[in-house]
């Protein structure tokens, strides 16, 4: 039997990076996932990958009808749903000094009205199957203070909160579904991969200076973040809710 057996999962930008290894990992352990995308051609490949238990679905996870077709796919071909994991989002440069405020909702409207609208559909239809496990992808970024990424920190820190807001929700209703966020620091992903060397002078510029080889050998790989999704998805985790999960190698530690 694997860890999450039979259950449904759904996985958001799961054609790259973390999304990716959360949906083959969750399959390998006898989930059915949907996988979901704006990235058709690499998410159909990624469902192709794992077989017969995966669907792909075309998303673009800030819109509402999407949602509701992901839900409805999701119902017809496996039944209902046992686990959401909102991993898809986006990250661009600028401090509060030069972001603008199109670049300010753009990033919102993915990386926070996405995972609402994710998290109030996937708990509807949790709710109709008695129990469930909610996975919000955060970042170290919606704890600490990155001067660099002023838009995507709030965002991160927006899906931080509505986390725990569900969690209390959940535990005062009494239903079993289960939300928490995952908060890594870097993970060697295309979102990261190469942005030191695309940020203009000025930008970033601790980075920037130091070696990329160094900075890269602190980041973790995909799948030290999908193996802590799987343990979140199964019942293995059944008393965590509301939780901060920081996975970071330590990043807010210091030896005295
Ligand atoms: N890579 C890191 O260092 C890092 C650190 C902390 C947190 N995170 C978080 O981990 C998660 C996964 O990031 P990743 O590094 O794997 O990124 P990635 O860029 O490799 O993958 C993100 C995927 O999301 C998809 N996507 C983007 N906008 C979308 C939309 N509107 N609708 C549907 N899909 C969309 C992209 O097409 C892509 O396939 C994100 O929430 C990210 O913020 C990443």
């Amino acid at each position: 039997m694997g860890r999450v057996q039979d259950k449904v999962a759904i996985v958001t930008g799961a054609a790259s990076g973390v999304g990716k290894e959360d949906a083959i990992l969750l399959a390998r352990e006898g989930a059915r996932v949907v996988l979901t995308d704006l990235n058709e051609e690499a998410g159909r490949a990624v469902a192709a990958e794992i077989g017969e238990q995966a669907l792909f679905v075309r998303q673009d996870i800030s819109s509402e009808e999407d949602w509701l077709r992901v839900m409805q796919l999701t119902q017809e071909r496996f039944g209902g749903l046992d686990i959401l994991v909102n991993n898809a989002a986006i990250l661009a440069y600028g401090t509060i000094e030069d972001t603008t405020l199109e670049l300010w909702q753009k990033i919102q409207k993915i990386n926070s009205d996405g995972y609402f609208l994710g998290c109030k559909h996937g708990l509807l239809a949790m709710k109709q199957r008695g129990a469930g496990s909610i996975i919000n992808m955060s970042s170290m970024a919606g704890i600490g203070g990155v001067s660099s990424f002023c838009a995507y920190s709030a965002s991160k820190g927006a899906v931080a909160a509505m986390t725990r807001s569900i969690a209390a929700h959940c535990r005062g209703k009494g239903y079993k579904i289960r939300c928490n966020s995952i908060h890594p620091d870097g993970i060697k992903t295309p979102m990261v991969a190469g942005l030191h060397t695309t940020l203009k002078p000025g930008q970033m510029p601790a980075v920037r200076e130091r070696d990329p080889k160094q900075i890269m050998a602190r980041f973790a790989e995909p799948q030290d973040i999908a193996n802590l999704v799987l343990f979140l998805a199964s019942d293995e985790s059944r008393f965590i809710q509301g939780a901060e999960l920081r996975i970071d190698n330590g990043y807010l530690m210091w030896a005295d």
